[in-house]
């Protein structure tokens, strides 16, 4: 990630330490880097659900406008339903009491509209945690913010006796799929989505001369009538 310039757009100061001219003063000691803000993790209350959900909305902003797949975050209605679900773990993380991170996930495969298949991971020996939701404020990314999540994810896992952590993600993510390539995750297996270009034709029918008026049919006489 490009380091941020200093506000007046200057370029940012030379930290390297400078060599002194022979004889000159000793070599002061390079000053170690100033600490960063503590980062601080805790569990989502309900008091946090709305503003948790417009963190959300701008963490996946510019994920979404590029992904075809399912939006994230999906409905405020289904995210309030999630905080009274058992089993699913919301986890805010903050910086001088902003939220900088969220990440969500579930010990079971839960829900009616779950997207996996239990027996997968048996049958492989595997006890996932699944990371339904990860997310770093724009601000925020590249500064070990994401890592630290990741962290206490699997820090769960361990504690829970799970091997494995599963998670989805557009494949078209380039950011967090390799993100998530670099600490290990593989891909199982999933649907692609796919697109062909079809030949397109106007639905109507373009527009149609119709003959003339027809010469009216001469009437049958009275005398043919007759007979
Ligand atoms: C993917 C995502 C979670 C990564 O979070 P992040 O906070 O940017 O991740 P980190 O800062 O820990 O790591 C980013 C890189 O910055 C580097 N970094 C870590 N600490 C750093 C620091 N203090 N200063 C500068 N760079 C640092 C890391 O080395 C890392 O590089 P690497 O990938 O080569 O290891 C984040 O980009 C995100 O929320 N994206 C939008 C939502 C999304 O796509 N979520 C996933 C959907 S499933």
């Amino acid at each position: 990630m490009a380091r941020k310039r200093p506000p007046n757009g200057s370029p940012p100061p030379d930290v390297r330490p400078r060599a002194t001219a022979k004889g000159g003063k000793r070599k002061k000691k390079a000053a170690a880097p100033a600490a960063g803000p503590l980062i601080n993790v805790r569990h989502m209350n309900r008091r946090d659900i709305s503003r948790v959900w417009d963190f959300l909305k701008l963490s996946f902003r510019d994920v979404n406008a590029e992904t075809v797949e399912y939006q994230r975050p999906r409905s405020k209605h289904r995210f309030e339903e999630i905080f009274e679900e058992e089993g699913i773990e919301q986890l805010l993380f903050e910086v001088n009491g902003d939220i900088v991170a969220y990440a969500e996930c579930s010990y079971e495969v839960t829900g009616s509209d779950n997207w996996i298949n239990p027996r997968y991971f048996e049958k492989r020996d595997m006890r996932p945690l699944f990371i339904d939701e990860l997310a770093v404020h724009p601000d925020f990314h590249g500064r070990g913010v994401g890592s630290f999540a990741m962290e206490q994810l699997q820090h769960l896992a361990r504690v829970h006796g799970l091997n494995h952590l599963v998670l989805e993600v557009a494949e078209n993510n380039e950011r967090a799929l390799n993100w998530y390539r670099k600490r290990s995750f593989k891909k199982l297996d999933a649907a692609i989505f796919m697109a062909a270009p079809v030949d397109t034709e106007p639905e109507l029918l373009p527009p149609r001369e119709l003959p003339g008026p027809r010469e009216p049919e001469p009437r049958p006489s009275d005398d043919e009538d007759k007979s």
